[in-house]
């Protein structure tokens, strides 16, 4: 069953081209790892999908909505509301976490579904707190984002992004910007949410991961899909010697 379809995506800063035409297609249940070198477009699509850039050209399906950016003025095929409900139904966590740090970690993961799902208080708190023991961190409910380790705060900001019970987690590079002895933990609370069937489109540089645990993967160079496929045959035996030599770099 299709979950999330991206076709033909294009955008542009100025006269930079980042993305030249990009399609995605996720299943449920679906990991599909983005992989490629910097500047290729990753983080851009990725943020196209779920509307923090706006698309110049292209579409967006996610279960029953489509957003439509080919057609352009106010007929276009986009709406304010349909662009909110999508944003709304994409769960996002980023390499540099973007915890509110004024707020307690347990206040963090449910002012979301408090203000944005009109949950109340106490539901949205024992959710919260479930979440928290989800993703091991129980006893940090009333801990301030500067008093936990950055996997700490990665594992509360996938918290946070469960709360507002996505129909897909887009992660853009979530252990980039951890010390290497705390990549592990974070990486286990993802394989755990790919274990239970979550519809997950993740860029990484954590080859080894994107091996064991991805769906399919593609490979960004230069704003297109250079090439994709399973991660068997991709990890294995890539066709484009750009992919080959892309991967090289990581044995
Ligand atoms: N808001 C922006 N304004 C101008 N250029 C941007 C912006 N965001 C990204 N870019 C440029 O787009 C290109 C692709 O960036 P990005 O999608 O972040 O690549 P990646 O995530 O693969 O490293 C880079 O050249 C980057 O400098
Ligand atoms: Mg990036």
């Amino acid at each position: 069953m299709q979950a999330l379809v991206a076709t033909d995506i294009r955008k542009a800063f100025g006269s930079l081209e980042v993305l030249r035409g990009v399609s995605l297609r996720a299943n449920k249940g679906d990991v599909i790892a983005i992989i490629g070198g910097s500047g290729s477009g990753k983080s851009t699509f990725l943020r196209c999908l779920n509307l923090l850039e706006v698309p110049d050209a292209g579409s967006l399906w996610l279960n029953g909505i489509t957003l439509d950016f080919n057609r352009s003025g106010p007929a276009g095929g986009t709406t304010p509301k349909a662009k909110a409900e999508l944003r709304r139904r994409l769960g996002m966590v980023f390499q540099s976490f973007n915890l509110w740090t004024h707020m307690s970690a347990l206040d963090n993961i449910i002012a979301g579904p408090i203000h944005v799902l009109g949950q109340d208080r106490k539901e949205a708190r024992a959710i919260g707190l479930d979440l928290l023991d989800r993703v091991g961190l129980a006893d940090k409910a009333d801990a301030f984002p500067a008093q936990l380790s950055g996997g700490q705060q990665q594992r509360v900001a996938i918290a946070r992004a469960l709360a507002m019970r996505p129909e897909a987690l887009l992660f853009d590079e979530p252990t980039s910007a951890l010390d290497p002895e705390l990549v592990g933990e974070v990486l286990k609370v993802i394989q755990g949410l790919a274990a239970e069937g979550r519809t997950m489109i993740l860029v990484t540089h954590e080859m080894a991961f994107a091996r064991d645990v991805a769906t399919h993967v593609m490979f960004f160079h230069d704003g297109r899909v250079e090439e994709e496929g399973r991660p068997d045959l991709i990890f294995s035996n890539p066709g484009s010697e750009r992919c080959r030599s892309f991967l090289k770099k990581f044995l």
